[in-house]
């Protein structure tokens, strides 16, 4: 059976660890970003909170196999590799928006989105990686957690969708006198 694992070994931790540093960021996004919308009163965003809920648990999931699968690799779960280092630098932007007290929840979704979005692109990767390795098990075990992220992906789409609507759509511009009157 071909196995990925058999390929250069630093580089496929490599690429793991670059995933879970990420997913481990992901987590402390989600609990501050939920910690905010339990501060809300507003309903329209309490809906949010049942299914992002879920969604920070499957980080969380990503996160510890990621670390199990590094760990059967040989490798350790808390080294800092090139990747792993490339995107705990890339993510500091939206470490910066999500945890400024200044924020407002809709900049906060607006960053979960990008990192919703890189998160879709790695697991994408790996399925590519494991396919090319023809590594069916391993493939199998990406995708699963590739279809979880799009569903990620796809909820904060209309999150952000839905506030861009009420605040550019339906924002009165007060320089604008209303047409008719
Ligand atoms: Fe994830
Ligand atoms: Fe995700």
């Amino acid at each position: 059976m071909n196995s990925l694992s058999k390929q250069n070994r630093t580089n496929v931790i490599d690429v793991l660890t670059e995933r879970l540093t990420f997913e481990r960021t992901g987590v402390r996004l989600y609990d501050r970003i939920l910690e905010r919308i339990r501060a809300t009163g507003d309903p329209e965003v309490s809906g949010l909170h049942a299914p992002m809920t879920a969604f920070r648990d499957q980080e969380k999931e990503h996160e510890e196999w990621l670390e199990a699968k590094i760990r059967e690799m040989g490798g350790s779960a808390h080294a800092m590799t090139a990747r792993a280092t490339l995107v705990k630098t890339e993510s500091r932007g939206l470490e910066e928006v999500i945890f400024d007290e200044r924020a407002t929840l809709p900049q906060m979704l607006h960053a979960l989105l990008a990192a919703e979005l890189v998160d879709n692109a790695g697991w994408d990767l790996l399925v590519a990686l494991a396919d090319e390795a023809n590594d069916h098990e391993l493939k199998k075990q990406f995708k699963r957690r590739l279809h979880e992220e799009e569903d990620h992906l796809a909820l904060l789409q209309r999150a952000v969708a839905r506030f861009a609507k009420r605040e550019v759509l339906a924002a009165e511009d007060p320089s604008v006198s209303p047409s008719g009157s």
